[in-house]
């Protein structure tokens, strides 16, 4: 068997797209465009990409970007002060702090000051403890773009066996919780969980976000599951040339794709649907605090 491959970058296109057409309905109708603020602390190299990526889907989705770099040696106070400025400014609706942030700063303090409304990100506790019991919250990006493509192949999610591999607060939990309330039946395997493979081999669908290049085999896989790659990993590549690099994910995608019913490529994959999540996750929260109908497609 040979799984079908999962194509993110073409369905994050389109939910771009359909963001696109109600952010100029939005301005057209209520004379409202939403604004996404982006604060990058330091200058670490993979951020500082993302931050860019951010800043050009922001602006051709119709949107206002603010984007506040500032020098790694900003305190902790000079940047909650700036999350508060943000917090008060009604043309922005939407604030992502880009994490990690550097060492001297705490980073649950500077999360948890962002007004739960602009927390596009959904990592306020607030919005934790609202999808943790099922209410409306902001759900955190890459997991709300992981369930788009996983309903997107399956009508229907429930009664499936869900194994996510990895329990961060960024991914893992999240997207436990987004899959529990889809009715899956939902286990969080990690790196200290026993007999990891029979584990996995008991999923119909299977999200890898533990940060360790090709560890999902296909041996691992049940025939005809879905695999959901989350990883980012940057290996050596010398067959590409003398001290190449490649981005693969957490699984091994040649190996599960023979086993698999359907899987996500990286790159190309889960990744390009984060922005686009951010993007439809900054036109919900313009849309509510306006009191407008929020568009449903693209909420959890
Ligand atoms: N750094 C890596 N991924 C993310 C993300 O999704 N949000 C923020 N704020 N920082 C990140």
């Amino acid at each position: 068997m040979s799984a079908d491959v999962i194509d993110g970058k073409a369905f994050a296109a389109r939910v771009r797209t359909e963001v696109a057409g109600h952010v100029t309905r939005l301005r057209t109708d209520h004379g409202i465009t939403p604004g996404l603020a982006v604060v990058l602390v330091g200058e670490d190299p993979a951020s500082q990409v993302y931050v860019r990526s951010k800043g050009r889907q922001t602006a051709e989705a119709g949107m206002n970007g603010f984007e506040h770099r500032l020098a790694a040696s900003t305190s902790e106070e000079d940047l909650l002060a700036l999350v508060n400025n943000l917090n008060a400014d009604p043309a922005v609706h939407g604030i992502l702090v880009q994490l990690p942030l550097p060492d001297h700063i705490d980073e649950a303090l500077v999360i948890n000051a962002i007004d739960p409304a602009k927390d596009v990100d959904g990592f306020h506790v607030s919005n934790v403890g609202l999808l943790g019991t099922g209410q409306k919250s902001m759900v955190p990006c890459t997991p709300l773009g992981c369930l788009m493509l996983l309903r997107d192949r399956h009508e229907c999610l429930s009664g499936m066996n869900a194994v996510v591999i990895g329990r961060s607060n960024i991914v893992g939990k999240p997207m436990a919780q987004l899959l529990l309330l889809d009715s899956c039946t939902v286990t969080v395997a990690h790196s200290r969980t026993r007999q990891l493979p029979d584990v996995v081999r008991q999923a119909d669908i299977v999200v890898a976000a533990v940060g360790r290049a090709r560890m999902v085999r296909g041996d691992w896989i049940k025939p005809g599951a879905t695999v959901v790659d989350v990883g980012i990993n940057r290996i050596a590549a010398p067959e590409m040339g003398e001290g190449k690099t490649r981005l693969v994910g957490d699984v091994d995608f040649e190996d599960c794709s023979r086993v698999a019913g359907a899987i996500t490529p990286v790159p190309g994959g889960v990744g390009p649907m984060t922005i686009a999540c951010l993007l439809a996750n900054t036109l919900t929260a313009c849309c509510r605090v306006n009191g407008l109908e929020e568009p449903e497609r693209l909420t959890a």
